[in-house]
């Protein structure tokens, strides 16, 4: 277990899988800079297609290495024209070459789905992204605008976990709330009704009640699941911008025989899906938590929460214990 207390902590990264790039950003044969928490980061497309990440940062003389070229399937600092593969190994130094073993970058491991590029920080993944799969395979999948909200990730994932609020922030009420959890995932399966006060646009489409299952993994990803009124799922990444705030990027899945966006025209009708959805979840609580100085004092009642606090401690955090 970390020693540092890696819930809300802005200083500090929880290991697990970010989104570091959409696919459509990193070229064939490209390197592109990113940054996460303060730190630099090269994401690179190899000439054959297969995505790297990397720190930013040499191990020579420490020059940004994002700041390069590709060549063939490695990346090309800057700087003395090292050369490094996709795992980190150093594959050429031009001025010593027999010195080459002595130096390798700080590489991570690499997924690329659902449109995204994903990384993981830290050495081992406690779990794959392949566990999203069952629930989302053979759905067709649209990416959504990234977000940026002014508060840490650890304090928004918990929202749906937060039965609490949804009567008084949302204007529904919880009939179902079934939690369960396991060392890698909370999950709960919620069944709303909506009260007077639900958000009007719900209203306008005749929404009385929702039924989803939302489930977290790691501290930054987590997946709802929609089934009532409409079949939709969301999976959202969660990333620190370095300031104390969040960056979300989201996939969302629909069935792919939806009638109502066949009769439509697609794009139009699922932005629309969109905006009545997030405005739904995030738009109300945005209000609130854009000002609010979390340090909080749980009653009983915040149990879920609670086990949330607790998941994250059980988290490492990134480098120290890498
Ligand atoms: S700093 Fe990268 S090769 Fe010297
Ligand atoms: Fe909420």
């Amino acid at each position: 277990m970390s020693e540092v207390s890696l819930f809300n902590n802005k200083n500090a990264l929880a290991q697990g899988w970010y989104v570091i790039a959409r696919s459509t950003e990193v070229k064939k044969g490209r390197v592109i800079p990113k940054s996460l928490l303060g730190m630099n980061f090269a994401v690179f497309r190899t000439v054959s297609g297969k995505v790297g990440v990397m720190l930013g940062k040499c191990p020579h003389m420490g020059a940004n290495v994002a700041y390069g070229r590709v060549e063939g399937e490695s990346v090309v600092c800057p700087f003395h024209g090292m050369q490094y593969a996709r795992d980190g190994k150093c594959t050429l130094l031009p001025s010593q070459p027999d010195a080459k073993d002595r130096f390798s970058a700080t590489a991570f491991e690499v997924d690329e789905r659902w449109g995204q590029i994903w990384f993981h920080l830290g050495k081992v993944p406690r779990y794959r992204l392949d566990v999203f799969h069952p629930q989302v395979n053979g759905m067709d999948q649209m990416l959504f605008s990234r977000s940026h909200y002014p508060l840490h990730h650890h304090v928004m994932i918990p929202n749906a976990l937060d039965f609490v609020h949804f009567d008084v922030v949302h204007g529904m009420e919880s009939s179902r709330f079934d939690f369960s959890q396991n060392e890698l995932s909370l999950r709960a399966d919620i069944k709303f009704e909506l009260t007077e006060r639900a958000p009007k646009i719900m209203k306008t489409f005749g929404i009385k009640s929702l039924e989803l299952i939302f489930e977290t993994f790691g501290a930054n990803n987590y997946l709802v699941q929609i089934f009532q009124p409409y079949r939709m799922s969301f999976l959202t990444n969660y990333s620190p911008d370095g300031k104390g705030g969040t960056i979300s990027s989201s996939a969302a899945f629909f069935p792919k025989k939806n009638k109502i966006f066949k009769l439509s025209g697609v794009p139009l009708m699922q932005r629309a899906f969109q905006m009545l959805f997030v405005n739904a979840f995030f738009a109300d609580d945005t209000k609130v938590t854009s000002h609010i100085d979390f340090q909080p004092k749980f009653l009983p009642k915040d149990k879920y929460y609670i086990e949330f606090v607790k998941h994250c401690s059980r988290l490492k955090s990134w480098p120290e214990d890498y």
